[in-house]
C-alpha cells in the first residue's frame, strides 16, 4: 500500500477527524509527507475537510463502472480507462468489432492526445475533466441521421444548467460557454460504408473542463477557457452525476425525434444569433449578422451583400 492509500484507508475507516500528527505517527512519516499525500489525493478527486483539529474524509469523485451501468441502462457497453490517447480513437477501434453492443461509451480520466476540431489539442488533465466518446451504429444515409452534435450540445448545456444552477450558452456549432469562457467542446465524427454510402458508425466526443483551477490552464487558453469549478471550492456534484444527466437527456431527446423542440432550445441557448460574426471561406474573410440556425443546424449569416449559409467551419465574435 502506498502512503496515499494508507492515509485514505485510515480517514475513510475512522469517518472522523484525524490530525496530521496522528496520521504521521501512525504511518511513521513526517507531517509534511501527510500534507503532500492529502494534496495529491485531492487532485485525484478525493475531498477532505481541513479542520483546525485535522482532516475528515468527505467524498470521492471516482468513476464506478457498476453504478454508471445501473444509471445508464440505454448504454450496454461502458468502458472506463485511467488514461488513453483519445476516447475518439478508443471508440473508432471498438467500432470495428461487429459483436460490440452499442451504444457504447468510452470514458477516461485523462487523455495524452485529446483533440478537438481542426486537430487542436484538448486540455485533458487527470480527473479534473470529463473526457468521453459515445459510439453509435446507425446504418442510415447521411441525410437521415439525427443532428447528433446539436442534440449533444443541448443535452450537455441543459444538464450543466440544472446541476450548476447557472446558465451556459452555446457557440455555434459545438462549443459551450460559461461566464464568457469555453467550458466544453463537442466533436462528432462519422464513418461510412464505401459500397452502400450508409453511415455505419458515429462517434460523439464530449470534453468538459470540470474542476481545473483557472491558473492551471495553459497560458494560450487561460483567458478563453474555464471550468465548472475553477476556484478552490469543492464541486457541488460529481463528474459521474453530470455524465448520467447528460446521457439521460440525450437519449430522451433522441427518443422524441422527429420532434424538433430541441432545435428551438438550441437556438434559445445560442449567443451567436443577432451578433456580428466573422468567418473565412476559401481564403476570403466575411463579416455579417448571424440571423438564424436552420433545422439542419446550418448558420445563416447576412453580410452587407449576400446571405451565406454555413454548414461547418468556425466563426469568431468580437467579444469571444
Ligand atoms: C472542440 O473543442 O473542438 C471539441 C473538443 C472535443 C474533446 C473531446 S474529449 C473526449 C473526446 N476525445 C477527444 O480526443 N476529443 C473529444
Amino acid at each position: 500500500m502506498t502512503t496515499k492509500e494508507k492515509i485514505l484507508t485510515l480517514l475513510q475507516k475512522e469517518d472522523t477527524v484525524l490530525s496530521g500528527e496522528k496520521l504521521a505517527q501512525a504511518l511513521s512519516i513526517s507531517r509534511t509527507a501527510v500534507w503532500k499525500a492529502i494534496k495529491e489525493l485531492e487532485k485525484e478527486g478525493y475531498h477532505f475537510e481541513h479542520l483546525a483539529n485535522g482532516y475528515r474524509f468527505v467524498s470521492a469523485d471516482r468513476y464506478d463502472q457498476a453504478a454508471l451501468a445501473a444509471a445508464l441502462p440505454m448504454i450496454p457497453t461502458i468502458q472506463i480507462k485511467d488514461a488513453v490517447e483519445s476516447t475518439m480513437k478508443e471508440a473508432k477501434i471498438a467500432a470495428l468489432d461487429s459483436g460490440l453492443a452499442t451504444p457504447a461509451l468510452f470514458l477516461t480520466e485523462t487523455q495524452t492526445g485529446g483533440h478537438g476540431r481542426f486537430e487542436r489539442p484538448f486540455f485533458s488533465p487527470k480527473k479534473q475533466g470529463i473526457y468521453m466518446s459515445l459510439l453509435l451504429k446507425p446504418n442510415q444515409a447521411f441525410q437521415e441521421l439525427p443532428q447528433y452534435t446539436v442534440l449533444a450540445a443541448v443535452a450537455v448545456a441543459e444538464a450543466i444548467d440544472a446541476l450548476l444552477m447557472k446558465k451556459t450558452a452555446i457557440k455555434w456549432v459545438n462549443d459551450l460557454y460559461l461566464d464568457g469562457k469555453k467550458i466544453c467542446g463537442i466533436l462528432s465524427e462519422a464513418t461510412s460504408d464505401f459500397e452502400t454510402g450508409r453511415i455505419t458508425s458515429v462517434v460523439i466526443g464530449i470534453g468538459i473542463s470540470f474542476s481545473i483551477p483557472q491558473q492551471q490552464f495553459p497560458a494560450e487558453i487561460r483567458e478563453k477557457a474555464t471550468s465548472l469549478f475553477p476556484g478552490e471550492e469543492y464541486p457541488t456534484f460529481s463528474r459521474a452525476t453530470l455524465i448520467q444527466e447528460i446521457w439521460r437527456r440525450f437519449f430522451q431527446l433522441l427518443a422524441k425525434l422527429p420532434d424538433m423542440d430541441y432545435m428551438a432550445r438550441y437556438r434559445q441557448k445560442s449567443f451567436v444569433l443577432g451578433r456580428t460574426v466573422q468567418f473565412t471561406q476559401q481564403g476570403v474573410t466575411y463579416e455579417g449578422i448571424a440571423k438564424d440556425i436552420t433545422n439542419t443546424g446550418e448558420l445563416v449569416v447576412e453580410t452587407a451583400t449576400e446571405r451565406k449559409v454555413l454548414s461547418s467551419g468556425e466563426i469568431s465574435l468580437e467579444r469571444y
